[in-house]
């Protein structure tokens, strides 16, 4: 019923950041930078409040309910190309990002 509600998973997501390959589970409620960073993943990012703009990422598959308005940050070119901020992101489903600026070391 709460997950209808607000469109939470009620389970962790699967989060797979391409062209670097790497996979990392996000738990129910959490963001997708909050969960990368907690697992030692150096995903860029800044602000980590959905006003810089650093963790731009491309929504290749999957769902996610935004904590904020993106329209602030993100141009109307990258919201019609499918960019989310990864940081105001919750995954509803198993996820694909593209995130170029992500390299593994
Ligand atoms: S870290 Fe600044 S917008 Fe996400």
């Amino acid at each position: 019923m709460f997950s209808k509600i607000f469109g939470s998973a009620t389970k962790p997501a699967t989060v797979t950041i391409l062209p670097a390959d790497i996979s990392f589970i996000v738990e129910p409620k959490k963001t997708v930078l909050l969960s990368a960073l907690d697992q030692n993943i150096k995903y860029p990012h800044y602000c980590r409040v959905g006003s810089c703009g650093t963790c731009k990422s491309k929504l290749i598959s999957g769902q996610v309910r935004e904590l904020t308005d993106k329209s602030y940050t993100l141009s109307n070119e990258d919201i019609q190309a499918g960019y989310i901020l990864a940081c105001q992101s919750v995954p509803k489903t198993d996820l694909v990002l593209e995130v170029p600026k992500l390299r593994v070391e």
